[in-house]
């Protein structure tokens, strides 16, 4: 099938992906700070939303009010950040979460807090139609028991299906059932990352650059074919792979990693200061078994922020 040779790759990447954790906590910080502004505005602006990647940063950063941009516009940045923070925090927690109705629902609640004309957390209760889709989703009525399917079906399958082919399904099935008022888009973007992340991945954005591709490939996975939509899925999955491998490989060349002891002489810090730096992420460090190791190219990095902030 048309997606086997990508699946095969991504599973070789994810590999690669394993075998360099743990990231050293300045590379994790950054890395999600900037997919999920990523993800935040591309979720968001599938669905119609007018700010662009930059006024989303703005919004979220510094709190700024966009002049002419609506009320909504801003509210939805703010409730996708929200909704971002509690998938990390899923995916981050101990604990086994398995996908529930409730974990859906409360996704559901964050993604719509605030805005008029949405119940948040709650299943329609009125019949919908997707704008630019010929598919019309199944009665409100049937809707509690269709997503009560769509968690055993996830039982069911979890382990007979790979994971990508899994999340993709689930994910299409979800947006079938369209269970919302509104909302459904962003939910089950958020859906699809749990799943994925779960498993090791980083987390995926579906571009709005993309958007016609998207709905064509779900459109095709309503008549019954999977494979462009999976395939769809799987490509986004090895670009997020893709930035993350090389971000890590150029924040970790080997060779130039000295043990905090050995390059603390080099520098004006003590080794222990030099320790505090890189355990709380302000330096960039490696854990080499017990003991980190960082690099002068490091230092120097942190002593540039350190003169940009005072200007
Ligand atoms: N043919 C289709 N079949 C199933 N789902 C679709 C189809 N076309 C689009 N969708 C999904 O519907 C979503 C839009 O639904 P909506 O509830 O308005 O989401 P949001 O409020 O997040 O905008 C799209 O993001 C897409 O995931
Ligand atoms: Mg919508």
């Amino acid at each position: 099938m048309k997606q086997d040779i990508i699946l095969k790759r991504i599973e070789e990447k994810l590999k690669v992906l394993k075998k360099a954790r743990p990231f050293p906590p300045y590379l994790v910080k950054k890395l999600r700070e900037q997919f999920s502004l990523e993800m935040n505005y591309n979720s968001n602006a599938i669905e119609g939303n007018t700010l662009t990647l930059r006024e989303t940063m703005l919004v979220l950063q510094q709190g700024i009010t966009i002049k002419g941009k609506s009320l909504k516009d801003h509210l939805e940045a703010k409730n996708q950040a929200k909704a971002i923070e509690y998938l990390y925090d899923i995916v981050d927690s101990k604990k086994d979460i398995p996908i529930s109705e409730m974990l859906i629902r409360n996704m559901h609640s964050l993604v719509v807090q605030n805005i008029d004309g949405v119940e948040a957390g709650s299943y329609r209760a009125h019949d919908v139609r997707i704008t630019g889709s010929k598919h019309t989703p199944c009665g409100a009525f049937e809707v509690p028991q269709k997503m009560h399917e769509l968690i055993s079906w996830h039982k069911k399958n979890k382990d007979n299906l790979d994971i990508i082919t899994l999340a993709t399904e689930f994910k299409h099935r979800f947006v079938h059932i369209h269970p919302f008022g509104d909302g459904n888009g962003r939910v089950s973007r958020l859906v699809l990352n749990i799943l994925l992340m779960k498993q090791g991945y980083p987390i995926v954005v579906i571009l709005k650059n993309e958007r016609e591709k998207y709905y064509r490939a779900l459109q095709k996975a309503d008549n019954g074919n999977m494979e462009d939509l999976v395939f769809f899925i799987a490509q986004a999955v090895e670009r997020s792979l893709d930035l993350y491998i090389r971000a890590i490989e150029s924040s970790t060349k080997e060779n130039s990693l000295v043990s905090l002891s050995k390059i603390a002489p080099q520098t004006k810090y003590s080794a222990e200061y030099l320790g505090l730096l890189v355990r709380t992420g302000k330096v960039a460090g490696v854990k080499d078994g017990r003991n980190w190791k960082t690099s002068l190219d490091a230092i120097e990095q942190y002593e540039m922020n350190l003169i940009r902030k005072k200007k």
